[in-house]
């Protein structure tokens, strides 16, 4: 393995932060064969993380796991796999959640905006659902603050299933196994607009990613990674600036900034977190991602702007578009964004770095849904094994 030589270290433009800068070579410093050898130990031992000043940054590491939610039962979880790809949830009777969070794309649909009702295109890039349990806000400018108030959310946009909840809650009562299936999970009464956002909410909290490479190696297993991937980790960790947002085992602070990409003024414009809080201050700010699964999961961004994953490194790298003199009223870019002065040697090896977190989900199979696989008794319901 070639060893990637490092541009002599540009200081962060404030730097301090979990533990005082000194120890981290000026923010970050050459990856010498010295760097590579103290990530080969247990994290703890990592050499610091380097983020600005204010930026409380959480060490990266393998998920949690996810503890159920009051109500969340394997019943629950298994009435909310059936309910996700059946499209009688929708008013058309055409569309699923399953239609734009598809398990073998990512959970995601691949496509730059999605198509809903009547074939109306989506303004938001569709969120893949890997990891979706995880976040405390839902959607890219964080308007639902329960995932089951999101879900109930999709049923009734008019450009995604465009559904009056009072209809499918009536639609589904008159299905025998539907009828016994909520009854099972969550007692008397058969199906109510609330059973369907808990079960969804419970299955969707199943939905996450797959021990990665970088999980093994943070669990110990110290030759999964590549001298070259264990340089773009510490870049990522230091001069990158990256962890200032993509932090955690999740790879995100779970918070909204503005990186560059509201189109103000334009044809595409999308405000993001503003829409909710009306605050000057939210222009333009969209939900950190997580960076797990990348690969299957773009395009990226919330527009769906990237499909080229090598273009958004390249344009952090630059420190966005902040050459470009802004507009009168523009939102300002998030200071934590910096030009970053990486050579390409330094790019490929972040990009590197970035590829161990992907690992393919498991296949899934769709329930089966003609006359309801349901209509047994409760004890059909297992929970499958295999999502
Ligand atoms: C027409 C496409 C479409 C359909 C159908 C759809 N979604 Fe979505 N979903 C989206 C888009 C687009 C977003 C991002 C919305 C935004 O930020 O405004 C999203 C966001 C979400 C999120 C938030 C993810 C996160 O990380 O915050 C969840 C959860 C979700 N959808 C679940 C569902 C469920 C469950 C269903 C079925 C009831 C469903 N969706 C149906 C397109 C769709
Ligand atoms: C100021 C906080 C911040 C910093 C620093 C930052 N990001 Fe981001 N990142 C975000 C936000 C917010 C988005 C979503 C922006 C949008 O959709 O408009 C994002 C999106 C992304 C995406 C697209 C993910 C997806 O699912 O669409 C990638 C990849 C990414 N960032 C990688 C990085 C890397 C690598 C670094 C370090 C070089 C970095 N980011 C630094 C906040 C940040």
């Amino acid at each position: 393995m070639v060893s990637v030589r490092f541009a002599i270290g540009v200081a962060a433009a404030s730097c301090a932060v979990v533990v005082p800068c000194a120890n981290a070579g000026e923010g970050g410093g050459p990856a010498s064969p010295d760097i590579v050898r103290q990530y080969r130990q247990p994290v703890a031992k990592w050499p610091p993380i380097v983020v600005d000043e204010g930026v409380l940054a959480q060490e990266l590491g393998e998920l949690p796991p996810l503890a159920p939610e009051p109500g969340h039962t394997p019943v629950s979880e298994a009435l909310g796999k059936l309910l996700f790809f059946d499209p009688r949830l929708s008013a058309s009777g055409q569309i699923a959640c399953a239609s734009c969070h598809d398990p073998e794309l990512g959970w995601a649909d691949g496509r730059r905006f999605p198509f809903g009702h009547d074939r109306t295109p989506g303004r938001r890039n569709a969120m893949t659902l890997l990891n979706v349990g995880y976040f405390d806000r839902w959607s890219w400018d964080g308007r639902a603050e329960s995932l089951a108030q999101q879900v109930l959310r999709a049923i009734e946009s008019p450009i995604e299933m465009n559904a009056d909840l009072g209809e499918i809650v009536a639609r589904l009562n008159g299905i025998d196994g539907y009828a016994r299936a909520f009854v099972a999970a969550f007692g008397e009464g058969g199906a109510t607009a609330e059973g369907i956002g808990k079960a969804l909410a419970a299955f969707a909290r199943t939905i996450r990613s797959r021990r990665s490479r970088f999980d093994l190696f943070a669990g110990g297993d110290y030759e999964r990674l590549s001298d070259r991937e264990i340089e773009g980790l510490h870049l990522f960790r230091t001069r990158a600036r990256c962890m200032n947002c993509h932090h955690g085992p999740l790879f995100s602070d779970g918070k909204f900034h503005h990186t560059g990409l509201s189109y103000y003024g334009r044809r595409f414009e999308d405000l993001g977190r503003y829409e909710v809080t009306g605050k000057p201050a939210d222009r333009g700010k969209f939900r950190t991602p997580s960076l797990r699964d990348l690969q299957f999961t773009g395009p990226w961004m919330h527009n769906g702007l990237f499909v080229d994953f090598r273009g958004i490194l390249n344009m952090y790298n630059n420190g966005m578009t902040r050459r470009r003199e802004p507009r009168t009223g523009e939102p300002t870019l998030s200071p934590l964004i910096q030009p970053l002065n990486l050579v390409p040697a330094e790019i490929d090896a972040l990009e590197a770095f970035l590829a161990t977190l992907n690992r393919r989900p498991h296949n899934l199979r769709p329930p089966q849904l003609s006359g309801l696989a349901l209509s047994g008794q409760s004890a059909s319901l297992k929970v499958n094994a295999n999502y």
